[in-house]
Order: C-alpha cells, then structure tokens, then sequence
C-alpha cells in the first residue's frame, strides 16, 4: 500500500528536496502566496511600529518611538477627559452650600453619584462599605445621629472631625464618656445598677427591680446632663441617646459596664486638609441620602 502511493506521488513529479526519512520525502512546493503577502505586510508593520511605538530596550532606556506614545500620557489623556466631563458640575457646586445642591436635581445626583466613589475610597473602612458602620464606628445608614444629621451638621463632622484635635482644633470633642470605674467614681455595684437602668430605658430586656430603681437615681445624678432626663441624648455633647436599641457599642449588659466602667471616646480623622470643599459637599449629600438625614 505505502508503496503504491509513494509511486503515485512520484509520477506527479513534484520536485523534492531531496531529502528522504523512511522513503518519506520532502516536497520542494513554493510557497502560498498569501501566506508570502502576510509575511511580508507583518515584516512591513513591524518596522513602522518599531518607528513609531516605544520599542527598543537600551541598557537604561529604550527607543520613545517617533509617536511618543506612553502608558502614562495614555492615563493623562483619560483623566484629563474625565476632569473635563465634571467641570461643568464642579465650576458649578464650588458656589453653591450643600442644600442648594441637594435642590438643583442634575447636580444633586452627579454628586451623589461622586459622593458614593469618595466615600469607597476614604470613609468605608471605619464606616463599612454600604455605610453600615461596625462596633465604635456609627452606622450612617440610620436615623440617628450622634453630632448631628442635617447637612450642614454632617459638613462640619466631616471637615474637622471627632476628637482629633491633632489635627483640627475646631473638631468636635465636648469631652469624652468619663470612666466612672476607673476613676473610682462609681463602684461596680452602682455600675451594674445603671447598666441595668439602662436597659429599661432602652425599652428591651429587663422590667423595672430594685436593681434598676436604684440605677435610676445614680443616672439622674451623674448622667442626665449628658445623656438627657429621658436618655433621649444630646447633638452638642455628642452623648448618644441610649434610649431605643440603636447602640455605638452595642447594647449587651456586659458592653455596657465595660462603657461605664473604662469610658469611651471616639475619634474620627478630620478631612477638612485632605479632601476639597466639593469632595465634603458631595459627600454630605451622599451620606445624607443613606439615612434619609435630619432637615
Ligand atoms: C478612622 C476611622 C474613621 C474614618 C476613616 C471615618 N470615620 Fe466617620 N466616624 C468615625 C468614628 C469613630 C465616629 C464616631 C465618633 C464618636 O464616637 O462620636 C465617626 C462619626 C462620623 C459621623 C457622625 C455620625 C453621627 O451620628 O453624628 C459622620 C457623619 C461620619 N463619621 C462621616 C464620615 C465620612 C464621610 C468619612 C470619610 C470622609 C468618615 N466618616 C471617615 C470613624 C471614622
Ligand atoms: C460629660 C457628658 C457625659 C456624662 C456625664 C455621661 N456620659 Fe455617657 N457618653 C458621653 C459621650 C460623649 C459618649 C459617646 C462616646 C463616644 O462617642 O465614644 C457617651 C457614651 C455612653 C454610652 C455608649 C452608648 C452607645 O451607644 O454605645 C453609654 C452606655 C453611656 N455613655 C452611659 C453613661 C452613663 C451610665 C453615665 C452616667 C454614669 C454617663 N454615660 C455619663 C458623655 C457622657
């Protein structure tokens, strides 16, 4: 059979090379011409991006390439594409406050939409990245408000901060949750009667006993001027209301003592140095529109 064949091609007299393996030969056929065209148009374009596009290394550089192409001038380009597109809204919000904003709808959603980007980038690793904030670090996605939720409250938060008089002296610190274990001012028999006044208060586990009578009278005492007759809390001090279930630090007896006993004080970095006065606008706006925010 093989050898039938090989006679076959042989009398087509193809020439061969010459070559033989095993009375296998090779032919000697030119090539496709459209394989020869293809070669020779990549062996043209190679030349012209060599010319053009960055591509010879040197030992401590490489050819620019007559194009001055570059992955950075690329990136510029983009940015600068994009500044452009917002600088319409931009020119715009720099003379407007944050509720004239919120009332001129095209503007109002470009800067919810860059609200959302700022926030993902500077704000969501305290404060969660849907806002849901964690144990010490507030939910912004609710109604209640620590310092305030109106928008030119949560502009001031944001531009000078929470106790970080470091880096901003007008940030909010009206003084810290004293530790009224540690400084011996309550004793953990009064600590653990006010904990558990306080979840009467906050309306949840425990009926009113003599535990959380006696708890009563060392809240009025030593806590309502912060935290209010009813523990409906106050936005000057920056005292939380610990009447409803919404805890900074949860609402567990055990966390509660453990507030009471060694205090507390938050702090939030002050952004009013690292971010622009539009960035904070936007930014209000979007965490405003979480929470519904106070008017
Ligand atoms: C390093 C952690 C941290 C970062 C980053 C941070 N925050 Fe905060 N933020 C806090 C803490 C802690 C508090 C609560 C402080 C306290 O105990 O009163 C707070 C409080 C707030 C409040 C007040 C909430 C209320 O109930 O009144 C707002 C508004 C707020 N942050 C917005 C932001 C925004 C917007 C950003 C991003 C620009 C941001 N935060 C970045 C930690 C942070
Ligand atoms: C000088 C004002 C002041 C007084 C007085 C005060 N607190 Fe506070 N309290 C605060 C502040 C401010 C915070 C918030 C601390 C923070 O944001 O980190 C706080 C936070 C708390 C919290 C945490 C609330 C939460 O949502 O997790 C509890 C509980 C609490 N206080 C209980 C008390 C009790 C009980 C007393 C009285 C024995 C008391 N406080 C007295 C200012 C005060």
């Amino acid at each position: 059979m093989a050898k039938n064949t090989r006679q076959k091609e042989n009398q087509t007299q193809t020439e061969t090379t010459g070559h033989e393996w095993d009375g296998i030969e090779e032919y000697n056929n030119p090539l496709p011409l459209w394989w020869l065209w293809v070669f020779a148009a990549t062996v043209v374009f190679s030349i012209g991006y060599v010319i053009y596009f960055p591509a010879i290394p040197f030992l401590n550089s490489f050819s620019k390439g007559i194009g001055e192409w570059s992955q950075y001038k690329q990136l510029d380009d983009i940015m600068q594409k994009a500044e452009q597109a917002k600088a319409p809204f931009e020119n715009k919000i720099v003379h407007l406050s944050a509720q004239q904003i919120k009332n001129t709808p095209d503007l109002h959603q470009y800067a919810l939409e860059s609200g959302k980007a700022t926030f993902a980038l500077h704000c969501s690793q305290c404060h969660g990245a849907g806002g849901g904030g964690a144990k010490g670090y507030p939910n912004l996605l609710d109604d209640e408000w620590i310092w305030g939720g109106r928008l030119e409250d949560i502009v001031y938060t944001i531009t000078h901060g929470i106790r970080s008089a470091h880096e901003d002296e007008n940030s909010r610190d009206m003084g810290p949750m004293m530790a009224y274990g540690d400084e011996e001012i309550l004793d953990k028999a009064q600590i653990k009667d006010v904990a558990h006044y306080l979840q009467t208060l906050s309306k949840k586990y425990l009926k009113p006993n003599e535990s959380t009578e006696r708890g009563k009278v060392i809240y009025a005492e030593n806590c309502a001027s912060c935290h209010g007759e009813q523990g409906s809390g106050s936005q000057e001090l920056g005292a939380p209301s610990l009447n409803n279930a919404i805890w900074l630090y949860a609402g567990d007896t055990k966390t509660i003592i453990e507030t009471i006993t060694h205090g507390r004080a938050g702090q939030m970095p002050a952004f009013g140095q690292k971010l622009s006065e539009n960035d904070i606008k936007k930014l209000s706006l979007y965490i405003h529109s979480l929470s519904g925010g106070e008017q």
